[in-house]
């Protein structure tokens, strides 16, 4: 199966979560997505990451941004180790986390890695847009936890980009100024960019965020 792209059309799929069952596109609705992956129920690393997206609640509800988890392991599973990630990260969580039992939504997404392993799935993170296009893929091994401070800049930066015909440096952070991108001819910069410019080389130019 070929893998996902950027641009790509994110699938669709119904499936059994902790909230009910959804069908990804109407549960998104205008909204932006993040659907991410673990490899199993009652392991450390993701009891820390699904702490954090819950602690990072009003992060993404901020971003118009909603939060899908999957794990291949059942809705039984899953309410018992809620209640343990609950209690050991001092959060609430209330996001839904797919019982993935059947694969389908790890098969539809290259959620696993048969490399790195055949049954679970490697943490992968889709960026989803309201119009259903996947816009950002990450993807980490197993042994390492993944920055949630990144996504919610990936979150940001790809927010802006959609509306705004500009480009994020590196380690840019909502308020910091952006990038004017090459293919913007010199003589329109002024008119497309009223809040000024600086020009570094003709191919490096700045200018501050245009929704600031
Ligand atoms: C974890 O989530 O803690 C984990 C899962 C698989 C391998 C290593 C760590």
């Amino acid at each position: 199966m070929m893998s996902l792209r950027i641009g790509d059309d994110a699938p669709n799929f119904k499936a059994q979560t902790t909230e009910g069952e959804i069908d990804f596109h109407q549960w998104l609705g205008n909204s932006w997505g993040i659907l991410y992956s673990h490899p199993a129920d009652y392991t450390p690393v993701c009891t820390t990451e699904l702490g954090r997206t819950a602690q990072l609640k009003e992060d993404f509800a901020k971003r118009k941004t909603k939060v899908l988890a999957v794990s291949v392991d059942d809705l039984d599973s899953h309410f018992g180790w809620v209640k343990d990630i609950n209690e050991t990260q001092n959060c609430n969580v209330d996001f839904p986390i797919i019982a993935d039992t059947d694969k389908n939504v790890a098969t539809l997404y290259n959620m696993i890695h048969p490399n790195a392993s055949t049954s679970a799935t490697v943490r992968s993170v889709y960026f989803i847009s309201p119009d259903k296009k996947v816009q950002a893929i990450i993807t980490y091994p197993a042994s390492t936890g993944r920055n949630f401070t990144e996504i919610l800049r990936v979150v940001d930066s790809l927010k802006l980009t959609a509306e705004h015909n500009v480009a994020t440096p590196v380690d840019w952070k909502v308020g910091q100024d952006v990038i004017i991108p090459p293919g913007v001819k010199q003589e329109e910069v002024e008119s497309k960019y009223p809040k000024g410019h600086r020009v570094i080389k003709p191919y490096l130019r700045y200018t501050p965020q245009p929704d600031k």
